[in-house]
C-alpha cells in the first residue's frame, strides 16, 4: 500500500471479466511450526474457454508470502519464467492445461490483521473472506473461481491435538517427532474465501441432527479449554436453525459433519466457511451468569445466519464482490425471519428497524453512501456495511411483500434449483423472482443501484359530504456521492385506515412507482387516521404531519403493532424536539401531560405481552433523535431526553414501582424463554426510569438487584449496573469494582465491564476511557475489546464523544492511527464516527475534520483508512476516484 499510497487502485464493476484460467482442484498441505508455517499447494489449472484472453500469462494474487518454489507439471520453474511483486505472482507462457505446485512460507504468529492464517490464544485459525486466502498462498483469489479442496495438516500432536478443515475427514495418523496429521476433503466446489483451517488445543461438545430425509449429521462446537459448559445454548440454536431452514425453505444440510470453532480474536461476528464455521466467542459462549437476554438472542441469530449461508452464499455464491448483498442481504433477511419466528415478530421487526435507521440511514445520508450493489471500491473490506447487509435485507423483504409469501418462496425454489453450484449476480436472484411472479421488476431493480434513503411525503384530505378520502403521495431522494439525479423507485407502502374510535376501516398495499401519485378511497364515513408503512414495508423516511392527538390515538389503538410502537416513537420525538427548542430559547423545560397520559395508558394496558410492552415504553435513542435534526444538537438531545425520562419517572412513579415489584422473581433460576425475557425486560425498564429519580431508595433498589443477580443472572446484573453507572455515587464505584473482581478471568464479561463504563453519561467519561486503555483488561490487539471500549465511547456515547473541546475526537483519531498499523479492518470500523462531520455545528465540524486530516497525514496508512477518510473529506468525489 505504501508505494502508491496516494493513488490506491479502484476496482469497478463495469470492468468485470470472467477469469482467464480456472482451477479444478487444489490440494493443500500445511506444516505448522512455531517459527514458520510451510504451505504446499498443488492446483489443476485449465484455460477458461469462456474468456477471450489470448495470451499465456497467469497472474495469481498473493500478499506477505515468502515464495520458496514453483513447479509446472513437475518441473521447477526458473526465475525468468515468473515475476513477483507485493501483491501478485505472474507466470509467463503457461500451457492451456497444467499442474502448478507452489510452496510458500508464512508467519501466522505475526499476523495482527487477523486475515489469512493467524493465531488466537495459541491456536491456529483462518479468516479468508474477502481476500485473506492470498495471504496463505498464491491463488486466483476471486469468488468465481471454484475448486475442489483437500487439506492436509501436520502439526505437533501435544500442542495442537485438534486439526480441522472443510468437508469430511479422510484420514489421520501419527508421525515420529511428536507430530500428527489429518486430511480433509470437501466434496463441494468452493471459492477460496470459504476455505478454513483450525489447529489447536480445543475441547468440543457434540450432538446429532437427523435431516428431514433421514440423514444423520454430526454436530460439533469447539472451544478453548474451560468453555465447554457455555456451549449448550449454541448447540440448541444450531439444531433450531437447521430445522427452520428445512421447514421454511426446504433446504437440507449437505455434509456429514457441521463444525463450529469459537475464537477470541476475530474481526467480525462469524464466518460461514464450508462445514467449518469460525465464530467470535461472543456469539457462541452463553450461560445465565455471564450472558444477557440480548446475548442469548444474538447467539441464536448469528448461528442461524452462518448456517443459512450454506445455501445462500456457499452452494450459490457471488460472482464478484459487487454482488456481496446477494448473499449477505438475503441471509440477513433469512435470519431476521428466523428470529421473528422463534421470538416475537413485532419486537424483532422493531429491533431490525431501529438498527437500520440508526446505522444504515446515517450511512446513506453521509459521504460514504453507496448502493446495495456498489459500482466501485478501493478496499472491499470497507463494503461489509449496513447498506449491503441491512438495506439489502429490506430490498428482499420488499420483494416478498410485493410478490406475496407463497410466490416469493417459489422464486427462492427457482433460484436454488437453477443456480446451485454457481457463482452468480444479484440479477439472477431478481430474475428468479420475476419468473415466479410474472411481475416486471425493471423499476424495482433501482433499489440495488441507486443509493440514498427515499423520502415519502404524504398529505391527505377528507370530504365529509362525498365520503371520499384522498392521499397524495410524493417520493424524492437527495443526491448522494456520484449520483446527483435520482429516479422514482417502486415502493410498497402498506396502509391501514383507522377511525376515531380506533377501529380499522381497511388495509391495503399501495405500490408507489411515480414521483407523485394520488389515491382515493370511497365510502369512508368518518375522517380516518392513516396508519402508514405498516410493519415498515419499505426502507424510507416517511413524512406525514400527524397531530399529537392522532399519534396518541394510534399509540393506543393501531391494529398494526409495529405502527403502534412507531406512533409512540413519533410522539416522543415531537415532544423531545420541542424540549430542545425550549432549551435553546433558555426557557424552562415543560413536560407535555398528554404524552405522560398516553404513556401511562400503555403501561396499564394488560393485554400486551410484556416484551412488547417494554419496547413500547422505551424512548427513541439519542442516535435516532440525532437523525431527526439537520444540525445535530448533541447536548440538547441528551438533556431533553433525560428530562423526559425523569418526568415520566416522576409522574408514573407508583405504577413503575408496582410493575417493578410484580415482575421481580428473585430466587427463580434464569430461564431463557420469551415469557421470562418479557418479565425481565419490563422490570428492568421500570428500574431504569426509577433510577432517574433523586430518591436514594431507588438507588438502593439498583444496588440490591445488582447484588442479588450477580451470582446467577447477567441480564439483571447488567440492567442494574447500567443504572448505577450513570449516577455519580460511591455505590457506582463499589459495584464496578466487585463486578471486575468477580469476572476478571472471563474475557467476554470483562468486555461488558469496559463497554458499560465507555457508555456512561457522566461528564468524566473521557478520562475514564483513557485510564481503561492502560488497564490490564484492555488490549488494543483484540477486536472485541476495541469494539467494547472505543466503539462503546464513539458510537454509543454521543454527549461524551462529541464534547465541545474535541478531546473525544482526538482520542479516537490517535487510537485509529495505532490500530491501522496493526489491523486496518478494525481501524476502519472505528474511524466511522468521525466521517459524519458534516452533520454537526461548525465548531465541531472543524475539530472533526482536523482529526481526519491528521489521520490522512500519517506516513503509513492502509487502503481501508485511506478510502474512508479521503471519501469523507470529499477529496475524492465518487467518479473522480483515480480512473487509471
Ligand atoms: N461473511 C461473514 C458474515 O457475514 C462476514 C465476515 C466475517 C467478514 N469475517 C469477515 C467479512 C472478515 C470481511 C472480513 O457472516
Ligand atoms: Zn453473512
Amino acid at each position: 500500500m505504501e508505494k502508491n499510497m496516494h493513488q490506491p487502485r479502484t476496482t469497478y464493476l463495469k470492468d468485470y471479466k470472467v477469469p482467464e484460467f480456472l482451477i479444478d482442484t487444489i490440494d493443500l498441505e500445511f506444516e505448522l511450526e512455531e517459527d514458520i508455517t510451510k504451505v504446499k499447494s498443488q492446483m489443476h489449472f485449465t484455460k477458461n474457454s469462456a474468456s477471450d484472453y489470448t495470451g499465456s500469462d497467469l497472474i495469481l494474487q498473493g500478499e506477505k508470502l515468502i515464495l520458496k518454489s514453483i513447479t509446472i507439471d513437475g518441473e521447477i520453474l526458473d526465475a525468468a519464467r515468473y515475476q513477483v511483486d507485493d501483491d501478485s505472482l505472474t507466470i509467463h507462457s503457461v500451457p492451456d492445461q497444467f499442474i502448478l505446485e507452489i510452496i510458500t512460507w508464512i508467519k501466522p504468529q505475526e499476523n495482527t490483521e487477523l486475515s489469512g492464517l493467524y493465531k488466537s490464544s495459541g491456536n491456529y485459525c483462518t479468516q479468508c473472506e474477502a481476500e485473506g486466502f492470498r495471504r496463505i498462498t498464491y491463488y486466483l483469489d476471486r469468488p468465481d473461481v471454484m475448486a475442489i479442496f483437500t487439506t492436509k495438516i501436520i502439526a505437533d500432536a501435544a500442542l495442537y491435538p485438534v486439526l480441522l478443515s472443510n468437508g469430511n475427514l479422510a484420514g489421520s495418523g501419527r508421525l515420529d517427532n511428536g507430530k500428527h496429521w489429518a486430511k480433509w476433503e470437501d466434496p463441494f466446489k468452493k471459492p477460496s474465501y470459504l476455505f478454513a483451517l483450525v489447529a489447536g488445543n480445543l475441547e468440543y461438545i457434540e450432538d446429532i441432527f437427523i435431516t428431514k430425509s433421514g440423514k444423520s449429521i454430526d454436530l460439533r462446537i469447539f472451544v478453548e479449554k474451560g468453555n465447554r459448559e457455555k456451549c449448550a445454548h449454541a448447540m440448541h440454536a444450531v439444531k433450531k436453525a437447521m430445522r427452520w431452514d428445512e421447514e421454511k425453505y426446504g433446504r437440507e444440510y449437505d455434509l456429514n459433519m457441521y463444525m463450529i470453532v469459537a475464537v477470541s480474536d476475530f474481526n467480525m461476528g462469524a464466518m460461514e466457511n464450508k462445514g467449518l464455521n469460525i465464530f467470535n466467542t461472543k456469539y457462541i459462549l452463553a450461560k445465565p451468569e455471564t450472558a444477557t437476554d440480548d446475548d442469548f438472542v444474538h447467539v441464536e441469530a448469528v448461528i442461524a445466519h452462518e448456517y443459512f449461508h450454506n445455501w445462500t452464499g456457499n452452494r450459490i455464491t457471488c460472482r464478484d464482490w459487487f454482488q456481496l448483498s446477494l448473499k449477505e442481504g438475503l441471509t440477513i433477511f433469512r435470519d431476521q425471519n428466523f428470529t421473528a419466528d422463534t421470538t416475537s415478530r413485532t419486537v424483532e421487526r422493531i429491533r431490525a428497524v431501529n438498527d437500520l435507521r440508526t446505522t444504515q440511514f446515517v450511512e446513506d445520508a453521509g459521504p460514504l453512501s453507496h448502493p446495495v450493489q456498489p459500482d466501485s471500491y478501493i478496499e472491499i473490506n470497507n463494503f461489509y456495511t449496513s447498506t449491503i447487509y441491512n438495506k439489502g435485507s429490506e430490498v428482499i423483504r420488499m420483494m416478498q411483500t410485493l410478490l406475496g409469501k407463497k410466490v416469493f418462496r417459489t422464486g427462492m425454489d427457482i433460484y436454488f434449483e437453477r443456480y446451485d453450484g454457481q457463482a452468480v449476480t444479484i440479477e439472477e436472484f431478481v430474475k428468479s423472482m420475476e419468473e415466479a411472479s410474472k411481475m416486471d421488476l425493471t423499476q424495482f431493480r433501482l433499489w440495488y443501484t441507486q443509493a440514498g434513503t427515499p423520502i415519502v411525503e404524504i398529505t391527505d384530505s377528507y370530504d365529509a359530504k362525498t365520503h371520499i378520502y384522498t392521499l397524495h403521495v410524493k417520493q424524492t431522494c437527495l443526491p448522494t456521492p456520484g449520483q446527483p439525479d435520482k429516479y422514482p423507485l417502486h415502493i410498497p407502502v402498506q396502509l391501514g385506515l383507522i377511525d376515531e374510535q380506533g377501529n380499522q376501516i381497511l388495509e391495503k398495499l399501495l405500490q408507489i412507482t411515480k414521483e407523485k401519485q394520488v389515491y382515493t378511497f370511497e365510502n369512508i364515513t368518518t375522517r380516518p387516521i392513516p396508519s402508514l408503512l405498516r410493519h415498515f414495508s419499505a426502507p424510507v423516511k416517511l413524512k406525514y404531519d400527524y397531530s399529537d392527538a392522532d399519534l396518541a390515538l394510534l399509540f393506543k389503538h393501531d391494529t398494526d403493532p409495529f405502527n403502534q410502537w412507531e406512533a409512540g416513537q413519533k410522539f416522543a420525538i415531537s415532544h423531545i424536539l420541542n424540549l430542545i427548542k425550549q432549551r435553546n430559547n433558555n426557557q424552562k423545560l415543560s413536560v407535555d401531560l398528554r404524552f405522560i397520559e398516553a404513556f401511562k395508558h400503555i403501561l396499564l394496558n394488560t393485554k400486551h405481552d410484556k416484551l412488547f410492552l417494554a419496547t413500547l415504553i422505551t424512548l427513541p435513542s439519542e442516535r435516532y433523535l440525532a437523525e431527526q435534526m439537520d444540525v445535530i444538537d448533541v447536548e440538547g438531545i441528551h438533556h431533553a431526553r433525560e428530562f423526559l425520562i425523569t418526568q415520566i419517572a416522576k409522574n408514573a412513579k407508583d405504577i413503575l414501582f408496582k410493575m417493578y415489584q410484580h415482575n421481580h422473581n428473585i430466587g427463580h433460576a434464569y430461564e431463557f424463554n420469551m415469557k421470562e425475557m418479557g418479565h425481565r425486560s419490563l422490570r428492568n425498564i421500570c428500574l431504569f426510569y426509577l433510577s432517574h429519580l433523586p430518591d436514594v431508595h431507588f438507588r438502593d433498589l439498583c444496588v440490591r438487584q445488582f447484588k442479588d443477580a450477580m451470582t446467577h443472572n447477567m441480564t439483571d446484573t447488567m440492567a442494574a449496573l447500567h443504572c448505577l453507572v450513570n449516577i455519580d455515587c460511591h455505590e457506582r464505584e463499589a459495584a464496578l469494582e466487585s463486578f471486575y473482581t468477580k469476572w476478571q478471568h472471563d474475557a467476554l464479561v470483562v468486555n461488558k465491564w469496559l463497554a458499560i463504563q465507555a457508555e456512561s453519561k457522566l461528564p468524566n467519561t473521557l478520562q475514564t476511557i483513557k485510564k481503561l486503555m492502560q488497564h490490564p483488561a484492555f488490549d488494543i490487539k483484540n477486536p472485541n475489546k476495541v469494539y467494547a471500549l472505543i466503539g462503546g465511547f464513539a458510537y454509543r456515547n454521543p454527549v461524551n464523544f462529541h464534547q465541545a473541546e474535541g478531546g473525544g475526537y482526538a482520542l479516537l483519531a490517535d487510537t485509529v492511527i495505532k490500530l491501522d498499523l496493526l489491523n486496518p479492518n478494525v481501524a476502519a470500523r472505528m474511524v466511522k464516527p468521525l466521517t459524519d462531520w458534516k452533520r454537526y455545528d461548525e465548531h465541531r465540524q472543524a475539530l472533526m475534520k482536523a482529526q481526519l486530516e491528521h489521520i490522512l497525514a500519517q506516513k503509513k496508512i492502509s487502503k481501508d483508512i485511506y478510502e474512508l477518510v479521503s471519501k469523507s473529506l470529499l477529496l475524492t468525489k465518487k467518479e473522480e476516484v483515480t480512473e487509471r
